[in-house]
């Protein structure tokens, strides 16, 4: 089983990057994880351009091969990051048939701010179920992400990471019964 790693944030020094490390580090040995890092590489989406762009062909192919996708996103005046967005829907595209549909999808985010990117995560829930992807209900809001991490990378809270385990355990359960209703 593969899970597909993607932070919204392009920030070298990022805590939703972290956090995609520290759900990587929590995953079941049996699961692998691959950390898409194209997202600075997407061109604004058009409906003009005839030829998909590499770094768009190479995202759709990184969500076609993995069989869930996590997503850690940052809030942005309170929604969702412009590139983060507007990856989503380069990938929603071929539309019903693309890279998304009844894909299992969870949203996790962290900010600096006392609200851990609630609304964030409730924004890419609800463009991910535009997608036809099959989402996850929950939600991980990690706040003040300045204090959140343990020197080596994993959340310091352990009800937090409770919560993460939870999500995760969700989101490769909804993998699961998929590859069941595929046999
Ligand atoms: C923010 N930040 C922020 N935080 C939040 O909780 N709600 C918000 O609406 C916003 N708005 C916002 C807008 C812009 C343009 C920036 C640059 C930042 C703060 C944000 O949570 C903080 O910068 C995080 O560290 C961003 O996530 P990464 O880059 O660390 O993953």
């Amino acid at each position: 089983m593969l899970v597909l790693g993607i932070s919204g944030s392009l920030r070298h020094d990022s805590y939703n990057a972290m956090l995609l490390a520290a759900a990587a580090a929590r995953l079941p040995p049996e699961v692998a994880f691959e950390q898409w890092s194209g997202l600075v590489s997407i061109p604004p989406y058009s409906e003009d351009l005839d030829l998909e762009p590499a770094s768009v062909h190479e995202l759709r192919d990184a969500l076609a091969r993995a069989d869930a996708v996590l997503i850690a996103t940052p809030e942005y005046n309170h929604s969702v990051p412009g590139q983060l967005k507007n990856a989503l829907d380069w990938a929603s595209r071929p539309f019903p048939a693309n890279a998304l549909r009844a894909k299992p999808v969870a949203v996790i985010g962290a900010s600096t701010s006392l609200f851990g990117a609630v609304w964030a995560q409730a924004e890419v829930r609800k463009v991910l179920g535009a997608t036809g992807a099959r989402v996850i209900d929950e939600e991980l809001p990690v706040a003040s992400a300045h204090e959140a991490f343990a020197g080596d990378g994993s959340l310091r809270d352990a009800e937090r990471r409770a919560s993460l385990d939870a999500i995760i355990e969700r989101l490769l359960g909804a993998v699961r019964v998929r590859l069941d209703l595929a046999v």
